[in-house]
């Protein structure tokens, strides 16, 4: 039987209770945890220059043996910090002007690439699947190639795909995507972001795309295809039950008598386009009056990255919105938003999902966006609430019983959050069960399933 090789730079180690914030390590965490295998990666340490170099742990927990390595300093400046961080994300998010570019990051990308490929050989069989996640590892099946490494090697990406002219502003686009296409198989979240790659393979890099997925580029053939990222909605409803009886959930609900929740969950992160969700919460308190006392939003937002200053920028700006919000409405009894840095265990997340009246999901741009999957999935039946997505969640494409916003658009946000807020319960109910019918049939194992039968069909 194969077995399959899971490579990403996040890890979720099972030992610590689950994985941590990030849609990569909940999605890849639930997939794994069925089929068994392993799952190679960052552990997450960085180690001294001075210091001997990392070495790699290899611990089975359950099906799945987890093979993880530290990085040293530099490789973590410039490989994961730099160029992943500073030059992709932002990139992949449509937000060129973050973008910065430093050749020796690039270097130092392509160097740790190539060392993570060597540490991973030794514990390769002839028949592995190999599935690699994400941006950190564009390079990674080309470093194996170079390595003699005939095994399948599928990658998938969970950022948006951008148009091609916002790719081609990273100066080695070019050389990344030739990378790119030494995998088999390439997964993208959405037909969007299908769109987008294919447009570039035809325009940017002079290739051939068919209509049956079959890409012929740099030399070489490969699929490229759509494969939108699930939950396991049945589990996360489980969990938010369990978890709503707990001493949070009992403490929250204290604090809520008449008061309606709004509910956003993100890592900090400027995509997220928390910004403009206080500002629309601002002006759904200016332009209706009478829902003030009536309504909190509670946004939780554990920092992420803040080591690359515009994380530290995005945290700035958010400290200071929630605190004119709160000082300019606020009342002795009353706080209009809590905002939280913590991150929660799973079932305490679902059960705070399901306690709250709305899920005000509004990134400016995401490759898919696990929590709005996660909030409708956590809800009562009987008394489901209701989800406000951002058009430009990769999301949006798949859950039309959402009430879908522009972003950019505070104004028309913060109409939403009053239509929302006010639905009636059998308008409520037949949005949640259209989402939750997809939720059920496009969920994490039929992604995994999708892209693995795809890769090495059997
Ligand atoms: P991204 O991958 O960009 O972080 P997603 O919404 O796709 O965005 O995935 C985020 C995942 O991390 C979700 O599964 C969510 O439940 C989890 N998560 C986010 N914030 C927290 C937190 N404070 N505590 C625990 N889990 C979190
Ligand atoms: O796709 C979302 C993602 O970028 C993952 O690749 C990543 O693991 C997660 O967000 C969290 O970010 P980080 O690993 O940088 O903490």
């Amino acid at each position: 039987m194969t077995r399959l090789i899971i490579v990403s730079n996040r890890v979720a180690p099972i030992s610590e209770g689950g994985p941590a914030a990030g849609g990569l390590a909940v999605g890849v965490y639930d997939a794994l945890r069925e089929t068994g295998g392993m799952w190679f990666g960052w552990s997450g340490d960085i180690v001294d220059d001075h210091a001997p170099p990392p070495t790699m742990t290899v611990e089975p927990h359950g099906p799945v043996t987890f093979a993880t390595i530290g990085l040293s300093r530099r490789d973590y400046e410039q490989y994961y910090r730099g160029f992943s961080n500073a030059t992709l994300w932002p990139t992949l998010h449509y937000r060129s002007d973050l973008t910065e570019f430093d050749r020796e990051e690039y270097e130092g990308y392509k160097r740790v690439n190539g060392w993570l490929a060597e540490q991973l050989l030794p514990l390769l069989r002839p028949d592995d699947v190999i599935w690699a996640h994400d941006y950190h590892l564009i390079p990674f099946a080309a470093a194996l190639r170079a390595a003699g490494v005939r095994n399948r090697i599928g990658f998938f990406l969970h950022t948006p795909f951008p148009a091609a002219q916002v790719l081609a502003t990273i100066p080695p686009h070019a050389d990344l995507m030739r990378a790119l296409c030494s995998y088999d198989l390439v997964g993208l979240q959405t037909a969007p972001d299908l769109r987008a790659f294919v447009d570039y393979i035809q325009h940017e890099a002079g290739g051939t795309a068919q209509a049956d997925g079959s890409i012929a580029a740099y030399g070489r053939t490969l699929r490229a295809q759509a494969f939108p990222i699930g939950i396991h909605p049945d589990e996360v409803a489980a969990l938010a039950e369990y978890g709503s009886d707990s001493d949070v959930l009992r403490t929250l609900h204290r604090t809520l008598v008449d008061t309606r929740l709004i509910v956003s969950v993100d890592r900090l992160d400027y995509s997220k386009g928390l910004v403009e969700r206080f500002k629309a919460f601002d002006v759904l308190l200016a332009r209706f009056p009478e829902e003030r006392q009536r309504v909190s939003f509670l946004q939780i937002a554990p920092p992420t990255r803040a080591d690359v200053d515009a994380y530290q920028n995005i945290r700035d700006a958010l400290e200071s919105e929630a605190g004119r919000i709160n000082g300019r409405y606020g009342e002795m009894h009353w706080t209009p938003i809590r905002y939280i840095h913590r991150q929660y265990e799973r079932p305490v997340l679902a059960s705070v999902f399901r306690a709250a009246h709305v899920g005000y999901v509004t990134p400016l741009r995401d490759g898919m966006n696990l929590v709005a999957k996660e909030y409708v999935a956590a809800q009562d039946p009987a008394d489901p609430g209701v989800l406000v997505l951002s058009r430009f969640a990769g999301a949006a494409q798949q859950m039309n019983g959402a009430l879908i916003v522009n972003p950019l658009d505070v104004e028309g946000m913060a109409e939403a959050l009053a239509q929302a807020l006010h639905m009636p319960l059998a308008e409520r109910q037949a949005r949640y069960e259209d989402m939750m019918a997809m939720l059920r049939r496009d969920n994490v194992s039929a992604w995994r399933d999708a892209f693995l039968q795809a890769l090495n069909p059997a």
